[in-house]
């Protein structure tokens, strides 16, 4: 725990803070949009009086979101999403450099990921910012007692919205919260290339392996699917779809790649990779007909894609070859290996998205914390989108960023657009 002189924290070595601030500041050069709101910011305060508690994937950009609400006068703390995603170098920099309050360590136990979820909750928020929403189901769990403080709260990830909606529906969600997942310049970008390219990222980093002639099985053909598929084709591979939405596995067969059932991708995958959100979608039977030597990843949320208590059930041992790859060893002599512990692999063993692609994810967590922060008498206890208007600037923001210029309708062009009489 921290001592007198910082802010409190829970990290794993203070000692790297110096190498965490080279790296802030090296991914905050992409962050051009991010700096921008933070610049603003600075002068206006938006957020001025409100406590976020954060549970994000502990990163380069995660300080930099921090760093934008803090100069907006919100107190931050920040815990983790996920047990294997925290960079133990940003973590130090964030309580040393920027006495912003972080309660994460990489490799955590279980136990331990929660009681950092409570330290943050322990500031008494007024608003939550969660990616996969496990703040805000300890809020409606354990600690309901939270709950009158808070006035609203956002939501990074497709699988923190699923969760939320169904929350929703129930009729059970006790705050308004705002799906940036929503937003165009999050989903079309961070989900696509961002895990397209991280997640390879994290498979190279953890086997070094050649890609080129390999059999890549997606699991999955959301967003992040499709940005897999086409990174992984690009790269080489020959890609396998696997689905069960009839709409995307069109998508995916006339994107050019086979689509077929897991049962059936089981005998020929070299490399399966889980971006479904759901559960045991890599399940006892596919471990049965796979080839010794297959290689399972997850880039989804959580580690329920591949069951892996099936797995540990049908080896008859299991042993760390190298960093985030285990092998198993079935009974039949066949050996399976696993990237990762199942835990999503770009952040396990790579560091996520590039920053450039998480300026645009996180300009619309600053902007929507702002939205809520203005706007929380008037939004009721449902999941809302991020307004059409935050979207298209960043997105302008972005292309300016990127000395890109784009036309404007004419004034011909728009009344043509608003009418109906012209035809052929
Ligand atoms: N999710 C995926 N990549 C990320 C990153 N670099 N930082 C925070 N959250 C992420």
């Amino acid at each position: 725990m921290g001592n007198k002189m910082s802010v409190p924290h829970d990290v794993t070595d203070i000692g790297l803070a110096d190498i965490g601030k080279n790296m802030i500041e090296w991914a905050d050069q992409s962050m051009t949009v991010l700096r921008l709101i933070r610049d603003r910011f600075e002068h206006e305060k938006p957020l001025s009086g409100m406590r976020i508690a954060a549970c994000l994937h502990v990163t380069t950009e995660t300080a930099n979101l921090m760093r934008t609400l803090a100069a907006g006068g919100a107190e931050v703390s920040l815990c983790a999403s996920n047990p294997l995603s925290t960079q133990d170098e940003t973590a130090a920099a964030l309580v040393k450099h920027y006495s912003i309050p972080v309660f994460a360590r990489k490799g955590e136990d279980n136990d331990t990921y929660y009681s950092h979820i409570d330290s943050v909750l322990d500031t008494e928020p007024h608003m939550t910012m969660d990616d996969g929403a496990d703040l805000v189901g300890v809020l409606h769990s354990r600690r309901t007692d939270l709950i009158e403080n808070i006035v609203g709260g956002s939501e990074e990830t497709t699988t923190g919205v699923i969760r939320l909606r169904s929350m929703e529906r129930d009729e059970v969600l006790k705050f308004p919260i705002l799906a940036v997942n929503e937003a165009d310049t999050k989903h079309l970008f961070d989900n696509r290339y961002g895990t397209g390219q991280s997640t390879l990222d994290g498979i190279l980093r953890a086997t070094n392996i050649l890609l080129a002639g390999k059999t890549f099985v997606v699991c999955g053909y959301g967003w992040c699917g499709r940005g897999l598929a086409s990174r992984a084709d690009g790269l080489g591979a020959n890609v396998v779809v696997t689905e069960v939405d009839p709409v995307r596995a069109l998508e995916a067969a006339m994107d050019g790649f086979r689509v077929m059932p897991v049962a059936e991708a089981s005998r020929i995958g070299d490399i399966f990779v889980t971006v479904t959100g759901n559960k045991s979608v890599i399940d006892r039977h596919h471990f049965e007909s796979m080839q010794s030597g297959a290689i399972l990843a997850n880039s989804g949320h959580f580690d329920a894609e591949i069951n892996l208590a099936a797995l540990r059930e049908m080896s008859v041992s299991e042993r760390n070859v190298r960093p985030y790859l285990d092998e198993f060893e079935l009974t039949d002599g066949r050996k399976i290996y696993l990237l990762g512990e199942g835990r999503l692999i770009n952040l396990a063993s790579a560091e996520g998205h590039p920053a450039s692609v998480m300026d645009m994810s996180f300009a619309n967590q600053a902007l929507g914390a702002e939205f809520v922060a203005s706007n929380s008498k008037s939004l009721k206890n449902k999941v809302y989108s991020i307004p059409k208007d935050i979207d298209s600037e960043i997105a302008r923001l972005k292309l300016l960023s990127m000395g890109l210029t784009i036309d404007e309708l004419t004034g011909e062009q728009t009344q043509y657009l608003d009418s109906w009489q012209e035809g052929t």
